[in-house]
């Protein structure tokens, strides 16, 4: 996924990576929220300690930021295995696969980030070494080719996407275990900010620490970053402790309103509302209309949007609601009861898919 710069993105961005491995959680206790994913991931890595097996390999599907690499890691903690982490667009040959997992060791976890954007001939390589521990490789060419098996160490693969509706069938039916990711509480976020505090020593009271969580689009990843740029302003304008005067006033200096939501937000909101009369709109044209990528719009702007009951997927494309209208100041348009009880259908495949 491309790098996004804007400030409230939940991707990763490159300067962070130091900073997020300090604070980053090693274990389930440290671990906040999830509790769904969580509570089932700990009976089966106690049975499969019991069992002396590893663990089956776990498909991990939600938007970014949500904890989805921490927890590949508390799992291999738990385990005491080694992880290894690699992502789908990294592994560009079957060669490439191949060198991964023979290097592993019995147990060990490896984690594919974005696993729905690896390419068909290293998938089909992957098939065989989740289901035999085993891949074949073809050497030579021509008449001269000739197949050999390579047996390789019981492994774990985690499997990370934002996207689980575009990854294959047979690819997301060989994993044992799939786990939905959701967007945090503000309860949770303001534990994970009380808790980032803590290790960056940094002084924050109840209310500011609410502050920051109710405005974090439920994301962790954004809620420690926010916390960072706080801290930075309340040394550099107060005394370095940090009260909600500094945080409105750094959240002001981000374009972050009350509701969280940042300029594009909003915008894709005042789209649907001034040029398709509140929808229902498809998302290629919403996307179309704002020159921004489909995929960012579903996965980073919309979870939250509609977290926020201000938009829904129904059946017909993308409608606004009557919060929404409230949020942006705008007059709420009559409309028929009919037209307002659209039932917010659209459940995803994603959203059908439960941990089991
Ligand atoms: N449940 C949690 N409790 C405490 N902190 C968390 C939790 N989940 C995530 N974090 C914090 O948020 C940061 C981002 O989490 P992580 O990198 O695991 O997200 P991700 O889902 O892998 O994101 P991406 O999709 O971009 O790979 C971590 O560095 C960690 O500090
Ligand atoms: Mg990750």
């Amino acid at each position: 996924m491309e790098k996004d710069r804007r400030f409230v993105s939940p991707v990763l961005q490159r300067d962070e990576e130091q900073s997020e491995r300090s604070i980053r959680p090693r274990h389930f206790e440290d671990y906040i929220g999830q509790s769904a994913v969580t509570s089932q991931l700990k009976i089966y890595i106690q049975a499969a300690k019991m069992r002396g097996e590893p663990l089956d390999h776990l498909l991990f599907f939600g938007p970014p930021g949500l904890g989805k690499t921490t927890l590949a890691g508390i799992i291999a903690n738990e385990m005491d295995v080694e992880l290894k982490i690699t992502s789908g667009p990294a592994i560009t040959r079957q060669a490439d696969l191949a060198a991964i997992v023979s290097n592993l060791h019995e147990g060990d976890v490896l984690f594919i980030d974005e696993i729905h954007r690896l390419n068909r001939a290293v998938e089909e390589t992957l098939y065989s070494a989740m289901e035999d521990f085993a891949i074949d490789m073809v050497i030579g060419k021509g008449t001269m080719a000739n197949t050999i098996r390579y047996t390789l160490p019981k492994f774990t693969l985690i499997g990370a996407t934002t996207r689980s509706g575009s990854l294959s069938a047979p690819l997301r039916d060989r994993f044992g275990v799939l786990a939905k990711f959701d967007l945090y509480t503000t309860d949770e976020l303001s534990q994970i900010i009380t808790r980032t505090a803590g290790i960056l020593d940094v002084k924050i009271d109840e209310p500011s620490t609410a502050l920051i969580a109710s405005r974090s689009r439920g994301t962790p990843r954004i809620a420690n970053r926010i916390l960072k740029r706080v801290r930075d302003f309340s040394m550099v304008k107060g005394d370095g402790n940090i009260n909600t005067d500094i945080v409105k006033e750094t959240l002001s200096s981000l374009g972050i309103d009350e509701a969280g939501l940042e300029e594009l937000d909003r915008r894709i909101l005042r789209l649907i509302i001034t040029s398709f009369r509140g929808g229902p709109i498809g998302i290629d044209a919403i996307a179309a209309a704002l020159g921004e990528e489909r995929v960012t719009i579903e996965d980073m702007y919309e979870p939250y949007l509609m977290q926020l009951g201000f938009l829904n997927r129904t059946q017909k494309g993308r409608t606004v609601t009557d919060a929404a209208y409230v949020h942006l100041g705008l007059p709420v348009p009559d409309r028929a009861p009919a037209e307002q009880d659209e039932k917010s259908d659209e459940r995803s495949k994603e959203e059908q898919l439960k941990i089991c």
